[in-house]
């Protein structure tokens, strides 16, 4: 089989980064990390990657002063210079310019911690409490121009609880986090995912794939 050629890019912890490294272990997935880029030295996602053996790299954004293009077109360049096919932003807090981003239209993901669209940008977990809703996950989309907004590839929900604080809210949303991200590079990196008016369609579900998308009634257990 051959694999296509991930980056992931991360700002932070990486838990994200971890749960597409493990995956991407196996000889059936379908897709291979083959750098771990952050646009901050200190992310501790950093060393997370380089123990599980996968090379990393750093763009500090701060050596860019103000420029946002300059750092971008340094990512582009260690990006094509590694032969990178897809991207998973994974927690990677920059926001990246409309040039980069059509660049890698259809080909670069990001997971969101709300059940997009609603609660877009930060905080998701602590305004989802605020708001009262009853249901909350997060979200696997493309990356678009603007912000969150990209299609949809993948979901997952949880029954919000009396007792659930932003913390824990957040820890649960995670666990989800961990098995749809691997999902959803892996339809794609198998090619089965085509974009159609601005929604994604997905070729040959099987029943596990469907169920981990779009949870069925009774959701999960985390
Ligand atoms: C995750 O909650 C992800 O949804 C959001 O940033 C967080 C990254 O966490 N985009 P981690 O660095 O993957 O642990």
């Amino acid at each position: 089989m051959v694999k296509k050629r991930v980056a992931v890019l991360i700002s932070g912890r990486g838990s994200n980064m971890e749960a597409l490294v493990a995956a991407a272990a196996s000889d059936l997935y379908p897709a291979q990390i083959v750098v771990v880029i952050a646009n901050r030295p200190d992310a501790p996602g950093l060393a997370r990657a380089a123990a599980a053996g996968v090379p990393t790299g750093v763009i500090d954004h701060q050596g860019f002063g103000m420029d946002r293009e300059a750092f971008e077109r340094a990512l582009e360049a260690d990006l094509e210079s590694r032969g990178v096919e897809l991207i998973c932003l994974a927690g990677f807090m920059r926001l990246l310019s409309p040039w980069l981003v059509d660049r890698w239209q259809g080909r670069m993901l990001n997971i969101h911690p709300a059940l997009l669209p609603a609660f877009k940008g930060l905080n998701t977990h602590a305004r989802a409490l605020a708001a009262g809703v009853k249901i909350h996950g997060a979200t696997v989309h493309f990356v678009v121009a603007e912000t969150d907004s990209g299609p949809i590839l993948a979901q997952a929900g949880l029954a919000v609880n009396a007792h659930d604080t932003a913390q824990t809210l957040a820890a649960r949303v995670r666990r989800l986090e961990h098995r749809i991200y691997p999902l959803a590079l892996k339809l794609l990196a198998e090619g089965r995912v085509r974009i159609n008016d601005g929604r994604c369609v997905i070729a040959g579900l099987n029943e596990v794939e469907d169920v981990l998308i779009s949870p069925g009634p009774g959701g999960w257990s985390t």
